[in-house]
């Protein structure tokens, strides 16, 4: 019972060790390929840096969450207007809408997504990163 304890602790004084955006941010440079910085509820936190124009895409069975940690985020969504995302602002997009992330600058986005996303979604091109690095 004790050593049941003290590993529970230990699992979740791991799982709690803070993270530091600008510090991950540092890590990597490569565009449109995102990075795992935690794990909770079958969900993965990302963090990736975009610049230019991805492609336009949807995720049949998950939302999809873009929060703008730096810079200026575009996300062009059919039949609507642009949802234009500055920093510290996020928007959700729900399964099944159509969207295409554009930056003219380079922007660094925090995802919030389930552990099946694939952030090209229905669209398998030669800029899928099929298997996204933890950082
Ligand atoms: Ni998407």
């Amino acid at each position: 019972m004790a050593r049941e304890a003290e590993c529970i602790v230990g699992w979740a004084a791991l799982s709690m060790e803070k993270v530091n955006l600008s510090q991950k941010f540092t890590l990597f440079n490569d565009l449109w390929s995102p990075r795992i910085v935690g794990e909770l509820n079958g969900q993965y936190v990302k963090l990736a840096k975009l610049k230019g124009e991805f492609l336009w895409h949807h995720h049949e069975a998950e939302d999809e969450m873009f929060l703008v940690v730096e810079g200026t985020l575009i996300i062009q969504v059919r039949d609507q207007d642009d949802i234009v995302l500055e920093r510290g602002e996020f928007a959700i997009i729900p399964r099944g809408v159509e969207h295409k992330p554009v930056a003219a600058e380079e922007v660094h986005v925090l995802l919030f997504e389930s552990q099946s996303t694939q952030h090209t979604g229905n669209v398998k091109t030669e800029r899928t990163v099929e298997k996204q690095d933890w950082i």
